[in-house]
């Protein structure tokens, strides 16, 4: 991929972020289908920190003062869900609020992105089964004991807060629970279940479940995606060669599993996996991550990241994006959510948009990051 075709994608994604301000407005949305209009779900829905997190970007990218004025009010409308729905955040406070208050903080100097930033940080650690030396995914009553992979996306939040407040306990919750998943997640061959049960009480290890992908013993293509992408920035975060190496390991199964499109169906393990669906936002999320990866691994490795993700990113742009259908509300289709309950298959996801345009700003040198 050469520099000028980079700079153009980032040129187009600024045009189309712009033009999906006007028409997304007050809506937190999630998923798209095929009439291009995105939902809009109530706020304390895991993914209404990404379309925030977006404008955010574009504004880190851009210069823009659109961009920061729609972006600005998120994350004190986030904040209120603690006061108006609090059994409906969890652990994925570090997707609502690392691309919402964080950033803000991060990028204005704003107290109050700071304060909020900390709350939900606070929360998370809360969260944490000292035990079983995880931190507690969802709220049911049946997932008392479970973590789940996708919180190793969500303890970058406590990665930050230990930078923000000079206290290691934040950091030390999040080493915990990522050596907890390094020990019980990742398997010989770098692939990764999607759930960890513990019995709560006691923290004795139970088993691995299916959750969003096939089964058990199979290998959600997102879960994978969150797991590379995580561990690198564990590693980023704390210079521990264990995260970088299974950062290097769940990558490189990641990338020998891809099609011929280089773009993921939704679980590795589907069969046959011809007929099944992709799921773009597991590309776009592994994309990033492998260029977090690149930029971490020593100069004469880095190709091997680098160029996986462009081979992403390329596929992703010219055959899985709406550039000739400016009407549609998202900037990637085929997107599948959680395939095993037949919920949102074959569908935009607001977070493969923000993470395809978070790869390519990387591509074109945005090199804050957010932890
Ligand atoms: N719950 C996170 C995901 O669907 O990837």
């Amino acid at each position: 991929m050469d520099t000028a075709y980079k700079t153009d994608m980032m040129n187009k994604l600024t045009n189309k972020v712009e033009t999906m301000i006007g028409q997304i407005g007050d809506k937190s949305p999630h998923v798209a289908r095929e009439d291009g209009k995105y939902d809009d779900l109530a706020h304390n829905w895991w993914t209404s920190g990404f379309w925030p997190g977006l404008l955010w970007l574009m504004y880190d990218v851009s210069g823009k003062q659109s961009f920061k004025d729609a972006a600005w009010e998120w994350d004190a409308k986030l904040e209120r869900c603690f006061a108006e729905h609090p059994i409906g955040l969890h652990h994925d406070v570090g997707f609502q609020f690392l691309p919402t208050a964080v950033i803000k903080y991060e990028l204005t100097g704003d107290k109050e992105g700071l304060r909020i930033g900390l709350e939900a940080a606070n929360y998370l650690a809360g969260r944490f089964n000292l035990e079983g030396g995880f931190i507690r995914a969802w709220n049911t009553d049946n997932a008392v004991g479970w973590a789940i992979v996708d919180c190793m996306m969500n303890i970058p939040l406590l990665f930050w807060a230990s930078r923000a407040t000079g206290d290691p306990r934040y950091k030390h919750i999040a080493m915990k629970h990522a050596d907890t998943f390094l020990k019980y997640a990742i398997r010989d061959d770098g692939s990764v279940c999607h759930i960890l049960s513990f019995n709560p009480e006691s923290g004795e290890f139970i088993e691995q479940l299916g959750g969003q992908g096939l089964s058990g013993t199979s290998s959600w293509s997102r879960g994978n995606a969150w797991a590379l992408h995580g561990l690198a920035i564990a590693f980023r975060c704390t210079g521990e060669l264990r995260y970088l190496n299974a950062a290097k390991r769940v990558s490189h199964y990641f990338i020998a599993s891809l099609p011929d499109d280089h773009v993921p169906h939704w679980d590795f393990r589907a069969h046959p996996i011809e007929a099944e669906e992709r799921d773009t936002s597991a590309g776009a999320i592994a994309a990033s991550g492998l260029l977090e990866l690149a930029d971490l691994v020593p100069a004469d490795e880095r190709r091997i990241y680098a160029n996986a993700a462009e081979r992403i990113l390329h596929s992703l742009a010219e055959r899985y994006a709406t550039w000739d259908r400016p009407e549609h509300e998202a900037i990637l289709v085929e997107g599948t959510g959680h395939k095993p309950a037949g919920q949102n298959v074959n569908v935009s996801l607001i977070y493969g948009d923000y993470y395809f345009a978070e790869a390519f700003a990387k591509l074109n040198g945005w090199a804050h990051r957010i932890f």
